[in-house]
């Protein structure tokens, strides 16, 4: 890397410990996917994982029906209550979107700029994952993600993924992505706030900090965490959130019938896996994802975006 993107970085992020953390570990991956490190089983060092899935889909006539599914992607409507919720924000719609994927799904992108500029929303939220493998180049997925955020409505905040490096980030908050690396901003409408966070990859990185996320945001608040993982379910819970955001299962991608998933790739009971959670007072959402990785198919678990709509819970109407 560059010693400009790295002082960028260490600029943008206001210190040298966390920028650091991130890029060695990612270093530290990169030299176990490349056969240096002992991890000789890690997923990513199973190159034929791809075609065996391929070749499993094919004899059982899977593959080009999946194919197809990959680039059907939903708009899902999400409505949910809230005694916290200000007035002011009555209402207010965000825009989900999770798991671009974005270089290994050129057909779920094209669906996404068809669909975009129909739907109506006061805010995007992106949850990370927008390159296709965990390691090397990302020029590609950055490049395809362009035209698609040229279509999104600002203001867009957004988290990193376990697919992601550090190192997009320049590049990405260049597009108009307002990056939550571990930290909150205020949303403010007709003199109200509420307040939105965002942490870095709790899932792979584990370099997520709920607690530096959440000390700029004054008590009592409304406040969104921005999570790409919803493994930290409880953390969220307990720092006070109301709303949780989150991808990463992509509802398991490929499931059996019933939406049943094979995996969800997280440490999570079942129910937090895709679609509307609760846990205690903190509501939840786990998008199934735009993207789709390893393969691009999905059999019985469609690619989603989503639209979150927010009231407070002492209104009568709901749309
Ligand atoms: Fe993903």
């Amino acid at each position: 890397m560059t010693e400009t993107v790295l002082r960028k970085l260490e600029r943008r992020l206001g210190g040298r410990v966390y920028a650091r953390q991130r890029l060695g570990i990612e270093s530290d991956h990169e030299a176990q996917i490349f056969g240096q490190g002992l991890n000789f089983f890690h997923i990513e060092n199973w190159y034929s994982i791809h075609s065996l899935i391929r070749i499993l889909l094919k004899l059982t006539g899977l593959y080009w029906r999946g194919r197809t599914n990959a680039a059907r992607v939903q708009v899902r409507h999400n409505n949910i209550s809230f005694k916290a919720l200000p007035p002011e924000f009555n209402g207010l719609t965000l825009l989900h979107i999770s798991d671009f994927h974005a270089d290994m799904n050129d057909g779920a992108m094209r669906r996404l700029e068809e669909i975009l500029p129909e739907l109506s929303y006061d805010l995007c939220v992106l949850t990370g994952d927008y390159r296709g493998a965990t390691f090397g180049q990302f020029g590609d997925a950055l490049a395809r993600m362009r035209p698609v955020l040229a279509l999104i409505k600002q203001p867009i905040y957004g988290v990193l993924g376990n697919h992601d490096t550090i190192r997009m980030v320049p590049d990405l908050e260049a597009m108009g992505i307002r990056m939550l690396l571990n930290e909150s901003e205020p949303v403010i409408r007709t003199g109200a706030s509420i307040y939105m966070a965002g942490i870095d990859d709790a899932h792979y990185f584990r370099v997520d900090n709920i607690e530096k996320a959440a000390s700029g945001i004054p008590h009592p608040s409304f406040s969104i965490l921005l999570s790409h993982t919803p493994e930290i379910y409880r953390q969220a819970a307990h720092a006070g959130f109301n709303l949780l955001l989150s991808g990463h299962t992509h509802g398991g991608q490929i499931c059996l019938p019933g939406s049943v998933p094979i995996t969800l790739d997280s440490v999570l009971p079942r129910r937090f896996g895709a679609g509307a959670w609760t846990y205690r007072d903190m509501a939840g959402y786990t998008s199934t994802g735009v993207g789709s990785s390893i393969v691009t198919v999905r059999i019985n678990c469609l690619p989603e975006i989503t639209l979150h709509r927010l009231w407070r819970a002492d209104t009568a109407v709901h749309q």
